[in-house]
Parts: C-alpha cells; sequence; structure tokens
C-alpha cells in the first residue's frame, strides 16, 4: 500500500524548504514503514540545505525521529506493527569489522544507505512520480517514512515521541561525545563551544558525568542562558579569542573541550585552550573543504589529543536506552530542550528559527 505524507523536502541548495504531500512506498523485504510522532530540528538537516553536507538533491530532510511501526516488510523478526521506535540515522550493518568491534559509527557499509533504503532504490515519490531521496537513511521530516529495520531502535511506549525524538540525534551525540568519547572523569573541566540542541547536550552529559566546571561559550547571550539552564557553571559570551579566559578559569584550561559548531577555526581554539595532556573533541560538522591546524611541537611536548565524536561514538541499542533511562530517572533533561513545536506545514519557519539560534530544539511534531 502506498501511503501519502506531508513532508519537508530540500529541492535546491540555499532555498528554503518546501512542503509537498508525497507518497510513501510499503516496506520491500527487511524494511519498516513508521508513521512518525516527531522529528527535531537538527543543524545537519540545515547543512544539507546549504549544502555542508553534500547529498543529492531533492532529498526528505529529517534524521531525528521518532514514531510508532505501521507495517514491517518480509523478514523483519524484532519489529512489529504498534511498536515505538527512535530512528538511528547511521545504517549499522552488524558484520563488518567496526560492527563487530562495537563501533558502528564506523561500518563500512554506511554510505550505501545514505539516502535511500539498504537495498538502493528509493521508496519515496513526489507528486509527479519523481523518486526522491532520504536524509542519511531516515527521511523522517514527514507523516510515514519507509527506512531499513536496522535503522529503527524500539524503545518503551511510555517515552513521549518528542522527547524521544532527541535522542535519535543531537542529545546522543552530545552525551555519548561525553561518555563514549571523551569519557569525562569527575572532577574534570569541561568548555564547550556551541550551544545549540548538541552543545546543550554534551554540558548535560558533562554535568552527569560529574564534571566540577563546565563552561559554556557562544555568540548568543540567550544560549548561554539555556546552557545555565542545563548546568553550566560559567558562561562566556564569544567576541574575542576566549583561550585566556579559559585559561584563567581553569587554571592552565580545561580538561576537556567539545567543538559543536562546525568550525576548523573553532576546532584549533579547542585545541589551544586545553591543558597539557588535555582533549579535544570536534562534534561539529564542518564545510567539506574546511581545515584545522595545531602547532605541532605542542602534540609531544604537551601530549594534547585532537579528536573527533561521530553520532557520540554510540552503539544505538546500548545508548538509546542509556539516554532515556537517564531521562527517566530525572536526571537527562529532555522536555527542557524543546524551545517550539511546529506543524509539519511550519518547517520554514522551523528552518528560519534554527538558522537565526532561537531554539535549544524546534521540534516538528505530527
Ligand atoms: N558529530 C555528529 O555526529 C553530529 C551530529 C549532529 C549534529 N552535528 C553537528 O553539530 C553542530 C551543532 O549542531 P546543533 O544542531 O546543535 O546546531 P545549532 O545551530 O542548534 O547550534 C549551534 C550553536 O553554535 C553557536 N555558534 C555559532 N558560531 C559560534 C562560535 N564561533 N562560537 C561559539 N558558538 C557559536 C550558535 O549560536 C548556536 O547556538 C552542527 O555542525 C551539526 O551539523 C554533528
Ligand atoms: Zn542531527
Ligand atoms: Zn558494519
Amino acid at each position: 500500500m502506498v501511503r501519502k505524507a506531508k513532508a519537508a523536502l530540500c529541492r535546491e541548495h540555499n532555498k528554503p524548504v518546501t512542503v509537498e504531500e508525497i507518497a510513501v512506498d510499503a516496506p520491500k523485504r527487511g524494511e519498516v514503514t513508521v508513521k512518525l510522532g516527531a522529528c527535531g530540528v537538527c543543524h545537519s538537516d540545515l547543512s544539507a540545505i546549504n549544502g555542508t553536507i553534500a547529498l543529492p538533491l531533492p532529498l526528505v530532510l529529517g534524521h531525528e525521529g521518532a514514531g510508532v511501526v505501521e507495517q514491517v516488510g518480509e523478514g523483519v523478526s524484532d519489529l512489529a506493527p504498534g511498536d515505538h521506535v527512535i530512528f538511528s540515522f547511521i545504517y549499522m550493518c552488524g558484520k563488518c569489522r567496526f560492527c563487530v568491534a562495537g563501533r558502528p559509527v564506523l561500518c563500512l557499509e554506511q554510505g550505501k544507505a545514505l539516502t535511500t533504503p539498504l537495498e538502493g532504490t528509493p521508496r519515496v515519490r513526489d507528486a509527479s512520480g519523481a523518486p526522491l531521496g532520504i536524509f542519511s537513511g531516515c527521511g523522517s521530516m514527514a507523516e510515514y517514512a519507509t527506512v531499513s529495520a536496522e535503522n529503527l531502535i524500539k524503545i518503551d511506549p511510555k517515552i513521549p515521541l518528542d522527547c524521544a525524538a532527541l535522542v535519535g540525534c543531537g542529545v546522543t551525540t552530545g552525551v555519548g561525545a561525553v561518555f563514549n568519547t571523551a569519557r569525562v572523569e569527575p572532577g574534570s573541566s569541561v568548555a564547550v563551544f556551541g550551544c545549540g540542541g548538541v552543545g546543550l547536550s554534551v554540558i548535560q552529559g558533562a554535568v552527569i558525568a560529574g564534571a566540577q566546571r563546565v563552561i559554556a561559550i557562544d555568540t548568543l547571550e540567550p544560549k548561554l542562558q539555556m546552557a545555565r539552564k542545563f548546568g553550566a557553571t560559567d558562561t562566556i559570551l564569544f567576541k574575542e579569542d576566549p583561550v585566556k579566559e579559559l585559561k584563567k578559569l581553569t587554571g592552565g584550561g580545561p580538561d576537556y573541550a567539545f567543538e559543536c559548531v562546525g568550525s576548523g577555526e573553532l576546532a584549533a581554539t579547542a585545541y589551544r585552550a586545553i591543558r597539557r595532556g588535555g582533549l579535544a573533541v570536534v562534534v561539529g560538522v564542518a564545510k567539506p573543504g574546511d581545515s584545522t591546524s595545531v602547532r605541532t611541537m605542542t602534540l609531544p611536548f604537551e601530549e594534547k589529543t585532537l579528536t573527533g565524536s561521530y553520532f557520540g561514538s554510540c552503539v544505538p541499542r546500548v545508548d538509546f536506552p542509556r539516554m532515556l533511562s537517564l531521562y527517566m530517572a530525572g536526571r537527562l533533561k529532555l522536555d527542557e530542550l524543546i524551545t517550539r513545536r511546529y506543524p509539519i506545514g511550519e518547517a520554514p519557519q522551523a528552518f528560519a528559527d534554527l538558522q537565526a539560534g532561537k531554539n535549544a530544539r524546534g521540534v516538528i511534531v505530527f
């Protein structure tokens, strides 16, 4: 059965998204159709629009989604209609050396399911019948989505779907960068560059990990106020190079710094800020041509590390339930991350608000 669905599309780079009625095919073997409950508006969707993340267009946007299983294809045994699920925007083959070693964010097969289900042909078409891609194998900014079963993680139906959606990207990316990539130690000091949905999740993760000092840096004052609500102990309004101030605040530099914007220059700033033996983690996704630099001598003499974190180095089947149990225990704030909810018809406004830095997270609700 083909299902009609309203969806947010990117047809042309740097143009406002269009909201259109699309046709979503029934699931083939190994696939599942989900009726979306909510989809967060992540900066990575915006990066698909402005070409930073260069995927072929036209594209159904959305990768931070949660919903209810509507129909399962042949061979899908672990999901059934009525199950609540969160989308995972990485395809995990489960067989390559990285999947087997518990590092599915590095799955060798990922590239195969970037804009379609794994089988490689599109399941969505526009009103004229032309095929559409789906962002990161999800395309969850739509009333229905048909995706590979491996892109879905079953969750407790008690969790509200708008909160659950955030775990599908921003929250797991941020908290996971702290827990899995950096393994932040209790009592440490942490600097966070950029306080959007991802950076605020890094801040929350750092607080849960027991960091003693969490310093938030952003170019917008309202974002710093949000950062304090999520547990930042200090804030710096980014006007000029903040390295001196960070060194002063921490007596030599923070133990960890997280770049959550997507700029090589800021990655270099984060690296310069950390103390001897410190760790700087790049979470933001920069333009393909962007690069960064470090003073080479600081690598041996100061034993500093610069690394990256993709999707919080997570294992979705382990980390999604972990995030949700922290939420259920009242330790991870998800409701508070949602500044505004939008109907799908207001998707263009939701993106304009993201670009203007108005929201911790905006969420499309269906
Ligand atoms: N590594 C991953 O797996 C992963 C996953 C999701 C998102 N991302 C990336 O993380 C980044 C953040 O995503 P988001 O959804 O939180 O974005 P966002 O737009 O909601 O937040 C970005 C924040 O950075 C601030 N900012 C901009 N320039 C700054 C500067 N020079 N110094 C300090 N702050 C600055 C903005 O004011 C804003 O508050 C994006 O690049 C996104 O593509 C990466
Ligand atoms: Zn995202
Ligand atoms: Zn794999």
